[in-house]
């Protein structure tokens, strides 16, 4: 099997539909979804899908190695980001390959601090006609490793963040699984 883990920090629908996408999967399984948040729902997702879920301090995050040969020791060969919301220290970018999932479409509404709803108020307040999704690996700057997919949808003058912001998250299911088993395909 091909070991894959999910980082969450925040609600995991996407860690949800990509624990779905692999769970009869004949080559690829979701070992297990970790969160930065004691109390994220991504946890709590994962338990009721019977996939084992835990929460790392900052220190055990950043300041040691012991996450890292816990990954190693479960054999895990992909980490996915879905809805991570913190820095991935050069340790890890350096032991393990990355995915994540962004909300926009990378370059623009990236970087430090454009996560979240932040991003859907930005594209609407600019007035943006178009946004979607960028699919990449990830280095050790926010949002600027390479990407892999981009899938765009209209923005219509009467969305509000919200409205997008479920656009946005249909898109995220419809591609992410089909994404990440693509690239292990590819590996
Ligand atoms: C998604 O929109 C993802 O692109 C972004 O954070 C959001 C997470 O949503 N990185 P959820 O926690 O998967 O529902």
């Amino acid at each position: 099997m091909r070991n894959i883990a999910i980082f969450a920090s925040g609600s995991g629908s996407n860690a949800e539909n990509i624990i779905r996408y692999f769970k009869n999967h004949p080559l690829v399984k979701v070992d297990s979804v970790w969160s930065n948040k004691k109390d994220a729902f991504a946890l709590k997702r994962a338990e009721d899908l019977g996939v084992e879920s835990h929460y790392f301090t900052k220190e055990e995050f950043s300041g040691s190695d012991w996450l890292i040969r816990e990954l190693q020791r479960r054999d895990i060969e992909l980490i996915v980001l879905a809805g991570f919301l913190v820095l991935v220290p050069p340790e890890f970018v350096d032991a393990f390959t990355i995915l994540n999932i962004h909300p926009a479409l990378l370059p623009n509404y990236g970087g430090k601090g454009m996560y979240g709803s932040r991003v859907h108020e930005s594209v609407v307040n600019n007035k943006e006609k178009e946004s979607g999704i960028t699919i990449h690996l990830v280095n050790n700057e926010y949002d600027k490793g390479e990407p892999l997919l981009q899938v765009r949808c209209p923005v219509f003058p009467e969305d509000t963040p919200d409205t997008l912001a479920s656009r946005i998250h249909e898109l995220e299911y419809q591609y992410f699984p089909g994404a990440i088993e693509e690239f292990l395909n590819r590996k």
